[in-house]
């Protein structure tokens, strides 16, 4: 009896790796190994570093994914993307050895340890509600600003490098779909804000108060579109070295679904 139900049940795992293998068949394959990293510095090092060391996507080198560890994990983040960030599906426009190919090559690096930040969560989590304003403009767990992105799960979707980078340097790497519209009106006045909308007649835009302007322009003296950053550059030198490790290590833990 015992035996019995033995068999079936490998009779139905047999029947389970057919339609969705768990991990990948080129793992250890030279070859695959070498087609999935050209295939990812083609398509995901723009985005996760050309050795995957992240960027403006997470870091993928570090032998644990937030998605969680088992190669299925991995290919399904792939296949499917993640809907609402810049993580692309990649399942309609690749095939399934393709993808694992890709996920044969994640696997094959040694793990490196992730970035410390020798930082103080909670004393940044301070900074950024108060001293350093950030709140006016971004929110996190839905209490803050609507100018600037949502950061709720900004730790999950960048690396550290680029948290660094859009604190002190935030015109090097501007998140996509972010322009500025600056518009003078014909007594002098200027009216500027995050860009929702531009074309050859009109523009709207958002200003730091929330308020959405819509513009003609026929009506104004110029309307411009410029892709600067409309974050406050002076973080360098208004909060000191510590108090920028304290706001990294916040904002490295914020990982969406309440805090953390
Ligand atoms: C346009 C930018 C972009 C491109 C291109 C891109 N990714 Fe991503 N990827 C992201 C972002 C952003 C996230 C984080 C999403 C989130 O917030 O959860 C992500 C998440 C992931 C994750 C989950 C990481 C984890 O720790 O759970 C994996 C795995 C991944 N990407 C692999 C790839 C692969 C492989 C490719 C190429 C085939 C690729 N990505 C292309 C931006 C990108
Ligand atoms: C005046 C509004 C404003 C304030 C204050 C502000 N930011 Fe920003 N921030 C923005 C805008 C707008 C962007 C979008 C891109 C850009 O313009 O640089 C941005 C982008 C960012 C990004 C990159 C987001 C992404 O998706 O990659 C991070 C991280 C960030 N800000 C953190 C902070 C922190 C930390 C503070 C406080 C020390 C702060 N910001 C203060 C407006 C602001």
């Amino acid at each position: 009896m015992t035996a019995r139900i033995l068999a079936l049940a490998s009779a139905l795992s047999v029947c389970a790796a057919a339609q969705q293998l768990q991990s990948s068949p080129f793992n250890g394959d030279k070859e695959s190994i070498g087609a999935g990293r050209a295939a990812y510095r083609l398509r995901c090092s723009a985005c996760h570093g050309i050795h995957a060391g992240g960027g403006r996507g997470p870091a993928l080198n570090r032998g644990k994914f937030e998605v969680g560890d088992t190669d299925l994990d991995i290919y399904r983040v792939i296949e499917r993307g993640v809907p609402g960030t810049e993580m692309p599906a990649y399942g309609p426009r690749s095939t399934e050895e393709n993808i694992w190919r890709i996920v044969s090559y994640l696997r094959s690096f040694e793990p490196s340890p992730e970035e410390d930040v020798l930082g103080d969560a909670q004393a940044g989590e301070r900074i950024f509600w108060g001293k350093g304003g950030c709140g006016a403009c971004h929110r996190v767990d839905r209490k803050g600003g609507e100018f600037g992105p949502d950061l709720t799960r900004i730790g999950r979707s960048r690396s550290v490098e680029h948290l660094r980078e859009s604190l002190l340097d935030p015109e090097e790497d501007l998140p996509p779909g972010y322009f500025v519209v600056s518009a003078v009106h014909h007594d002098g006045r200027t009216t500027t804000g995050i860009g929702v909308a531009f074309d050859d007649f009109s523009a709207q835009l958002r200003d730091s108060t929330g308020k959405l302007h819509s513009i003609l322009r026929e009506e104004v003296r110029s309307l411009e579109r410029e892709y600067t950053s409309l974050m406050p550059s002076g973080y360098r030198e208004s909060l000191t070295a510590n108090e920028q490790l304290d706001l990294l290590a916040y904002m490295k833990g914020l990982r969406g679904g309440g805090a953390k």
